[in-house]
């Protein structure tokens, strides 16, 4: 299977979202990548629930939705009632993370556990079975822009063996600093996402740069 390529709406351009959902549609993205921020579990804010749902009106992608907030279990319902297909918690904001893995699953929804640069990967030796994707945060959360940590590529490595040993199907996603020269190292790595931001949406051709980042091989 090759590489899905999920771009980020973080760094799409807020006064004319509809267009940029609009070239998403057409081009070869495979998910819509969406980034809920709080203020509290990561120091920026960034948009919620109602921009989400209107974005579900129009998407002909599958959302992916990244929640960088504190208490994501207060949010399955209303996460589910806006249209996401993938509701990605972070394991750091999680207490009970089992719980609200299976209560997202209960929701209908597939669920993602993402990880901070610092948090390693043996921590999901004990519910890596009941989760859907594991998100490798590749800069600290809450910013576009940002330099790959190259340290993610031997996490993605580690994951990739805790996933094939156990014979899952566990997906591997990659956010932060994505871009055609990092993104070819993750592929090679393992990556089964490639979630992009600045590296789309700051082409004068952003379609063309998504063909390209799914075209790496
Ligand atoms: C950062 C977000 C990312 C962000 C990535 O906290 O989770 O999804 O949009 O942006 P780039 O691709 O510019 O690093
Ligand atoms: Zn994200």
């Amino acid at each position: 299977m090759t590489h899905k390529v999920a771009p980020s709406i973080l760094s799409a351009d807020f006064l004319n979202l509809e267009a940029d959902i609009e070239m998403i549609n057409r081009s070869e993205a495979d998910w819509i990548h969406c980034d809920v921020m709080d203020g509290t579990f990561v120091p920026n804010i960034s948009f919620g629930f109602p921009v989400i749902k209107q974005i579900k009106k129009i998407a002909r992608k599958p959302l992916d939705v990244h929640l960088m907030i504190v208490y994501p279990d207060k949010y399955i319902d209303v996460m589910k009632d806006a249209g996401a297909y993938m509701m990605t918690i972070h394991y750091e904001a999680c207490l009970h993370l089992h719980r609200t893995v299976a209560a997202i699953h209960d929701a209908g929804m597939k669920a993602g556990v993402a990880l901070n640069p610092h948090t390693p990967i043996s921590l999901l030796e004990d519910i890596i079975h009941d989760i859907d994707m594991v998100l490798i945060m590749s800069v600290n959360p809450g910013f576009g822009g940002q330099r790959f940590i190259e340290n993610s590529l031997r996490k993605i490595n580690s994951l990739k063996e805790m996933i094939s040993k156990r014979n899952l199907k566990t997906l591997i996603e990659v956010d932060g600093g994505v871009n055609v020269e990092t993104g070819k190292k993750l592929v090679d790595a393992g990556a089964d996402i490639l979630v992009a931001g600045s590296a789309v949406f700051a082409e004068s051709d952003p379609e063309d740069m998504i063909h390209r980042l799914k075209s790496l091989v």
